[in-house]
């Protein structure tokens, strides 16, 4: 049954009737993560936002519930015209894509108007991973979800590729491959994908990338004289194609990867804790 009920129309009515558009209400799963946290600020005094995590947070937008057992997503979703979804567990591939199945049901049921779903630039292309095949299988689900939807996909953040050269380059020795990645700075995304939200739904809105194509091998190495890491980078001839992960015809957006290094680097990870 779709909520069409007092409280959804005393929220729509809530931006006053001077013919300014009421705020629409958006919920941010994985609105505590590392997307999620630069989604709040990029739609602050736009949208009347609500974070979904599974912890009690006594912030007054939080909203607590879980994406797999289904707890508490009826109530944060009441009144909700949008839902970014950004909460993923990537070492659980299919939890992931379970996830997205609740949460489609329950916006279906709750009346939502749009679901925006974050994936990831390429991934229909990578077959190797089985977190880039759950990404495609939960793009498919989301598109046949009954709610209007938009795909956004982004190429890696710069805070996750930082992540995984600092584990990388702990070795004396490293024999990389020239894996081109276009790394994008999580804000820029962040800002991109809150305009989306606040639109229309689109089905697909154009893919976010950072501004620079990079080779794996020079981002670690960049990477290492930004940190001090003392690893010597071996580029290695790669056993395949690659699979493009990039998207060099598109603008990209925000900082640069050596931007973000000179003010970044040596902050703690996001992803290390
Ligand atoms: N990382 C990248 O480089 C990258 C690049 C392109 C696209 N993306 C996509 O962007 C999205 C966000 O990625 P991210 O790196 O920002 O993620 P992240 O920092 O790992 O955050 C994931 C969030 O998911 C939430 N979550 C996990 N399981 C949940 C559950 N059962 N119920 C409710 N919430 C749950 C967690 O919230 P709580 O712990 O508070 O519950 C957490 O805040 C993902 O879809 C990812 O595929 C990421």
């Amino acid at each position: 049954m779709l909520c069409t009920g007092p409280t959804r129309r005393q929220h729509r009515g809530a931006g006053g009737s001077g013919g300014t558009p009421p705020m629409k209400t958006i919920l941010v799963t994985g609105g505590s993560g590392v997307l999620g946290r630069a989604l709040t600020p990029a739609l602050e005094g736009r949208a009347d936002v609500r974070v979904l995590s599974r912890h009690a947070d006594p912030q007054p937008t939080f909203r607590q519930g879980d994406l797999q057992t289904g707890a508490g997503l009826a109530e944060a979703l009441r009144g909700v015209d949008t839902v970014i979804h950004a909460a993923s567990q990537p070492s659980r591939p299919q939890a992931d894509l379970e996830m997205t199945g609740v949460l489609l049901a329950a916006a279906r049921e709750a009346g939502v108007r749009h679901v925006v779903y974050v994936s990831i630039v390429g991934c229909d292309r990578v077959r190797a991973f089985p977190y880039y095949r759950a990404k495609t299988q939960a793009e498919a689900l989301v598109a046949a979800g009954g709610v209007p939807f938009t795909v956004v996909r982004a190429a890696q953040f710069h805070e996750f590729v930082a992540f995984v050269l600092s584990r990388l380059t702990r070795a004396p020795l490293l024999p990389l491959p020239g894996l081109p990645l276009q790394p994008v700075d999580v804000h820029a995304a962040a800002a991109q994908i809150a305009q989306v939200a606040l639109g229309d739904p689109q089905g697909r809105a154009p893919d976010l990338v950072g501004p620079q194509v990079i080779a794996l091998p020079e981002l670690a190495r960049s990477w290492a004289d930004a940190t001090g890491a003392r690893t010597r980078v071996l580029p290695v001839p790669a056993a395949r194609r690659f699979t493009p992960l990039t998207r060099p015809d598109l603008s990209g957006v925000g900082r640069t990867w050596a931007q973000w290094l000179v003010q970044e680097a040596a902050r703690p990870n996001p992803y290390a804790g």
